[in-house]
């Protein structure tokens, strides 16, 4: 089964830590996005049942009411929806409303993702937030009534953040009772404003320490909590494992509409425009194909499947990519045994819970 992807460019202001496909948009160009975006999934529909959906940004909660609807009106005369099917939608605290939320669920939005990254006011101002915490405070008592699957998605290593900013923001989030929430390390993306301030010093970030410290004082508050970490970012409650996540890491097809969108089929990867006035003349043929080679696909599935916790199917492997991972990579698996840094149970590998924070350096050496 495939998943579908819906890509919503638009956010209020942009972050200055963020390199996403968005920008800050006038109603005209909303509309007439949607417009060729519901052609665009007209066009893509197929009789294949869809196993998750995603509408992800930008900020999808910038959009109307009646945007949305049209969108989801659109997936669901062009594609046969599974009978359990999760859809999600991303949001960020200060343009979701009650009516918003009664629409999603009116829709058959099931899961909702919330922006949060803080509730330090002085952190949210540092990296360009346009809401504070007091906007999540207003909503997040009410997203239990409509959407009782949701996520809060915090960062870490951001500037003005310490353990007490990252435990205060964990504790108060945890205490609305969400279903999952996302705990995500900062990259510094080149290019953003905060990568050209911390080039001129004129922010300082939390070394990379500190952000190992943040890193496990946040899994032990929420493993505390009960709330399993699944993937190297991800912390859920049993059950509520986001499916389109890991439908991803177990590298499913999926397919990808909007601006940027990447879709991943019969082995191949297609990459829609980044132009959003190429975009807007109805231009939905890839910008981009590519045909992965076993190597790569291999290397896909080591990468993906060691940052979960469930870890690398190693019949799996076997099965679908005809490599002996056990055999290729005797010495290695061996030594990183020897020294406690993954296990192997069964048909799995993975890497133990203490380590995750050296996590690329393990897998590198298994690709
Ligand atoms: C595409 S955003 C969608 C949510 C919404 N736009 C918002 O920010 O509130 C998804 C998440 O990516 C994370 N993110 C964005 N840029 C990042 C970066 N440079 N490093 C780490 N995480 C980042 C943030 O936690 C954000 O909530
Ligand atoms: S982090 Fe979210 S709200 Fe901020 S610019 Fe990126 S997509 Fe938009």
């Amino acid at each position: 089964m495939k998943s579908l992807y819906i890509h919503i460019p638009f956010c209020e202001s942009k972050c200055s830590y963020c390199d996403f496909c968005s920008f800050v948009s006038n109603e005209e160009i909303k509309e007439q996005y949607v417009k060729k975006l519901c052609t665009e999934i007209r066009a893509k529909g197929t009789s294949e049942r869809l196993y998750s959906i995603f509408i992800g940004g930008g900020t999808p909660s910038v959009l109307s009411i009646k945007q949305i609807e049209k969108i989801i009106n659109a997936v669901q005369t062009s594609f046969i929806l599974n009978e359990n099917i999760e859809i999600s939608i991303e949001s960020n605290p200060n343009s979701l409303s009650i009516d918003k939320l009664q629409a999603y669920k009116d829709l058959g939005i099931n899961r909702i993702s919330v922006g949060v990254q803080s509730l330090d006011n002085k952190v949210l101002e540092t990296i360009g937030r346009i809401h504070k915490a007091e906007d999540v405070y207003k909503i997040a008592p009410h997203l239990s009534k409509y959407i009782p699957n949701y996520n809060f998605d915090i960062m870490i290593g951001l500037p003005c953040q310490d353990n007490i900013s990252v435990q205060q923001t964990l504790n108060n989030l945890i205490a609305f009772d969400p279903t999952h929430i996302s705990m995500y390390s900062l990259i510094l993306e080149n290019n953003t404003p905060l990568f050209n301030r911390v080039k001129n010093k004129q922010i300082v970030l939390p070394n990379e320490d500190e952000v190992v410290e943040q890193y496990e004082l946040g899994n032990q508050i929420l493993s505390s909590n009960g709330y399993e970490r699944y993937e190297i970012s991800n912390f859920a409650k049993n059950g509520y494992e986001c499916k389109h996540n890991l439908h991803y890491w177990e590298c499913g097809e999926y397919i990808g509409v909007g601006l940027s969108a990447h879709s991943y089929l019969a082995g191949k990867r297609f990459c829609n425009t980044q132009n959003m006035r190429e975009y807007l003349k109805g231009d939905y043929k890839p910008v981009y194909v590519e045909e992965l080679t076993n190597d790569e696909k291999i290397e896909e599935y080591i990468m993906l499947s060691l940052r979960t916790s469930k870890g690398l199917n190693l019949s799996k492997l076997q099965k679908e990519l005809k490599y002996d991972l056990l055999i290729k990579k005797q010495k290695e698996i061996k030594w990183l045994i020897q020294n406690n840094f993954i296990e192997k149970q069964g048909n799995f590998i993975r890497i133990l819970p203490d380590k995750f924070y050296v996590s690329n350096a393990i897998i590198e050496k298994l690709i």
